[in-house]
């Protein structure tokens, strides 16, 4: 019996002996389909192929898709585990077309493989057609089914559609009769809802494209897209009926069994039915870079998780069983799809957290819904308010309710929920203090309202799709923007980051097929929402409008280096000055960083090299960067580095780098930096490439500012300061190395010059070689009186050559003014003999009050001052004169 594994490899083998490229799976988030939320089907990735927009170098494609149906237009959630045949993740096996063969091929490819690689009984097989496509008909007739079993169907059934817009075409089914001992009729019968006729494989015959507008177009091209269930097509060549009695499904659904002590088969089958979906569909969305969460895709993950989670509660399991049970998924699927085992402990790590925190409150929120219907009357729903209690309260999604009261035939009041939801949301906005910012204008919150928060793709791409949903100008929202004029954007999902946490906003550009735009900037408004600054170029842009929105690679890529280098650098200093270091600001723009952090003094030199020292050697350590969703309490406990008094949510990102070896604090091999943080961050620390401060500065009382450069920028400085060195030394006939110390010894020989001048100068001032009246003395009032000008002399050469008249003359009064350039410094100077007939202070006081000064002062003997002008020299000397002619 060919197990699942087998007949993926059969179909894929078929078709690429038949020229069909084997391409991949694509992720289950469409990185090129804005209006869909995972792929739903094995087309998504080739949906451009088909429109003509993309042209690859092959022309026929096979694939096994990895497919979600748990929300948006193909939702299967609420049938999985009670059917035989709904999942929320199943497998697509898909051959495809893009403008090469068409009808003619197709069926016989189809039928072939089914006949005689798969060896399906050709007398069970039923088509069934649009029924305006006769081609169609004829060629199945041609290859061999009856005319009787080849059934027309005027409905949608037959016209085949991937979501509100995009390729559409009409199809041919190919049904399995399942035998008459299964109730059920031929499609198109009364009673084709039973079980008996089974659908195993859908053709679409490309040939239309679907447009918002209701409008739909021929395409070009005709081309082919085909879907098989690999379930459905593994039970039938497996002999079951039910696709969860398939080997896969099987063994999940045994090691569910096992990790909950209960039996497979058993009362609780249907739980473990669930878990087994749910396992394949919460794995395969967190190994594609899904994480849950309260918006969007995160979301419905979040609400997949924890149904599954009720169902192992049901089973009675006391502790967390969905990690328990990845690697027995792994083991199934991880050869096919080798991202598996590559987020194995991610995944185990994720769905671990999740169940944990929704054990403490599933206990309460089941005992409140049993509270509630014990009150109610027979049969009667569940009140919309209970039910937003048990969401908001105990955190549980509506459908985890729903599925939970399906089990006793009730139901929900749900306009009573969105009611109770609608009244909270008006509570929060009315409680919101605006700051009178952009970010806080009530648009925002409408638009918030309207559309819900964006979803960010940017950790893992900087390439995707998005939909214009909003455009604002002036405040307003407006239905487009012409070519030149700026406004804001939003869109549903984004790879642009919006300015936060320190990290600048992405900009970069828009790409439309009539023309493009720029994008100059990326902030978080009110509500969640990225608004993208934007500008059309050439042609308006429009709500509704699908773009490809390009991040600036080059620009993000330094910024990602900064960031990440911001995060070692915090350590680094924390090890370098102690743990009083805390972040108190930071800025990741693309050309610098700079960290703001508490401590008291200056770096040393030395604390300056050893923080560059590590930050450098953290980087060629090239270890992984890694980012997990936690709780905060948990993220503390690990020691991640939070901001104080900062409020975080129920979860937080936290991203750790580096390991710890040899030297430095902890044990070897412990994470060197752990940080709550929203960033985006390099892949490994070697993509920093250089680290390089421009040395620290006081930014406040109590706090240094670093600023630092990495990568190209931290090269470019460090080579551009090695050049003017090699030119410095040239000029100074030496070696680079032996700059510094020739650079000391000139300093040195220039201080010995200055101090020969200095005294070169006294000695000549002192000879009355200088301007002036000499050093004669002259008798005022029977004392002997020096008066002179001096320049070439400061201030503090005066009392000196005071002293040294004093010593020369004996009985003396002193004045000397320095001219320094314009000012005037004057001293005066009276021997011992003469204090008591007159004052240096009094002499000095008024020949400042000629040179246009203020007071002066010292002691009888000796006495200072200085004025704004020199030029009155003379003036000074008459006022002083008058002073001992008094
Ligand atoms: N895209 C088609 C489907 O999903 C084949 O059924």
């Amino acid at each position: 019996m060919p197990t699942l594994n087998d007949i993926r490899s059969t179909f894929l083998d078929y078709f690429a002996r038949n020229g069909h490229e084997v391409v991949a799976s694509s992720p289950l988030v469409p990185r090129n389909d804005p209006t869909l939320m995972f792929a739903n089907s094995g087309m998504v990735q080739f949906k451009n192929l088909f429109t003509g927009v993309e042209t690859r170098d092959y022309k026929r494609a096979t694939t096994s898709q990895k497919c979600v149906r748990a929300g948006g237009k193909h939702n299967d959630l609420d049938n999985v585990g009670y059917t035989a045949r709904h999942h929320t993740f199943f497998e697509m096996l898909g051959n495809f077309s893009f403008g090469d063969y068409f009808k003619e091929e197709a069926i016989p490819f189809a039928y072939e493989l089914i006949t005689r690689d798969f060896d399906i009984d050709r007398n069970r097989l039923y088509a069934t057609v649009y029924h305006t496509d006769d081609e169609a008909f004829e060629i199945w007739k041609k290859v061999g089914i009856p005319e009787d079993r080849i059934i027309r169907i005027a409905t949608s059934d037959n016209f085949w559609q991937m979501g509100p817009t995009g390729p559409c075409g009409p199809c041919t089914e190919i049904f399995y009769d399942h035998g008459d001992h299964i109730w059920g009729g031929p499609p198109g019968s009364p009673e084709e809802d039973g079980d008996r006729f089974i659908e195993i494989w859908n053709i679409v015959f490309m040939q239309n494209e679907q447009f918002e507008d209701g409008s739909m177009k021929a395409l070009d091209m005709q081309s082919i897209d085909t879907g098989m269930g690999l379930e459905r097509i593994g039970a039938l060549l497996q002999g079951k009926h039910d696709n969860y009695d398939t080997d896969l499904m099987r063994s999940l659904i045994e090691a569910s069994a096992d990790v909950t002590s209960s039996d497979p088969d058993g009362p609780g089958n249907v739980h473990h039915r669930v878990i087994a979906d749910h396992l394949r569909s919460t794995s395969f969305l967190l190994a594609d870079g899904v994480m849950p969460s309260n918006e969007g895709r995160g979301y419905v993950l979040r609400r997949i998780m924890r149904r599954a989670m009720r169902h192992a509660h049901l089973l009675g399991a006391k502790d967390p069983v969905m990690h328990r049970l990845v690697p027995a998924l792994v083991r199934q699927m991880g050869a096919a799809y080798p991202e598996l085992g590559r987020a194995q402990a991610l995944i185990e790590e994720t769905l671990n957290l999740e169940e944990t925190r929704f054990k403490t409150t599933l206990d309460r929120g089941l005992k409140l819904l049993d509270d509630e219907l014990s009150g109610l009357d027979e049969g009667a729903p569940l009140s919309g308010e209970a039910a937003f209690k048990l969401y908001d309260t105990y955190g549980f999604p509506l459908d985890l309710t729903q599925d939970a009261l399906r089990e006793k035939g009730r139901s929900v009041d749900t306009d009573g929920f969105d009611a109770a939801m609608a009244e909270q949301k008006a509570k929060a906005r009315a409680a919101w203090a605006g700051t009178g910012e952009t970010k806080d204008a009530e648009i925002w919150f409408d638009l918030a309202d309207t559309h819900g928060a964006t979803d960010f793709l940017g950790y893992d791409t900087e390439v995707a799709e998005g939909q214009v949903l909003a455009l604002v100008k002036d405040g307003a929202a407006v239905d487009a923007l012409q070519p030149g004029e700026e406004g804001w954007m939003i869109v549903n999902q984004t790879p642009f980051y919006a300015e936060s946490g320190g990290q600048v906003g992405d900009s970069g550009t828009y790409l439309k097929p009539e023309g493009n735009g720029v994008i100059a900037d990326t902030q978080k408004m009110a509500g969640g929402l990225f608004a993208h600054k934007v500008t059309p170029e050439k042609t308006a842009l429009a709500k509704g409008d699908p773009l490809e929105l390009r991040v600036d690679h080059a620009r993000r890529t330094n910024i990602r280096a900064n960031h990440s280098a911001t995060h070692l650098l915090h350590e680094a200093l924390r090890e370098a000055l102690g743990d009083h270091v805390a972040q108190r600001g930071s800025l990741n723009a693309a050309d610098r960083l700079r960290f703001d952090f508490s401590h008291a003094k200056a770096l040393t030199l030395e604390e300056l090299k050893q923080v560059e020292r590590d930050v450098n050697a953290f980087i060629r350590q090239n270890a992984p960067v890694t980012t997990r969703i936690m709780t905060p309490d948990d993220a503390r406990e690990m020691g991640a580095q939070a901001l104080f008094g900062e409020k975080y949510g129920d979860e937080v990102r936290v991203v750790s780098m580096g390991r710890k070896s040899g030297s430095g604090k902890g044990s070897d091999g412990e994470t060197y930096s752990i940080e709550l943080c929203g960033g985006t961050h390099v892949r490994q620390t070697g993509d920093i490439g250089v680290f390089v401060t421009l040395g620290d500065s006081a930014s406040s009382a109590g706090v240094r500012r670093i600023e630092a450069l990495t990568g190209q920028a931290a090269f470019d400085y460090l080579s551009g300061q090695d050049h003017r060195l090699a030119q410095v030394a040239t000029e100074l006939k030496s070696q680079p190395a032996d700059v510094p110390e020739r650079v000391k010894a000139l300093l040195d020989e220039r201080k010995a010059l200055q101090n020969e001048v200095a005294e070169l100068r006294r000695e000549l001032a002192m000879s009355g070689g200088s301007a002036g009246p000499g050093a004669e003395a002259e008798v005022v009032a029977g004392v002997p009186f020096v008066a002179q000008v001096l320049s070439g002399v400061t201030g503090k050469d005066l009392p000196p050559l005071i002293d040294a008249q004093k010593d020369k003359l004996g009985t003396a009064v002193i004045l000397l003014i320095a001219d320094t350039g314009g000012k005037a410094a004057v001293a005066a100077g009276v021997t011992p003999d003469m204090t008591d007939k007159v004052s240096a202070v009094d002499l000095v006081r008024a020949a400042v009050a000629e040179l246009g000064g203020k007071g002066g002062g010292g002691r009888p003997d000796m006495a200072q001052g200085g004025g704004a002008d020199a030029s009155n020299a003379e003036a000074a000397i008459a006022a002083a004169r008058r002073i001992l002619e008094g």
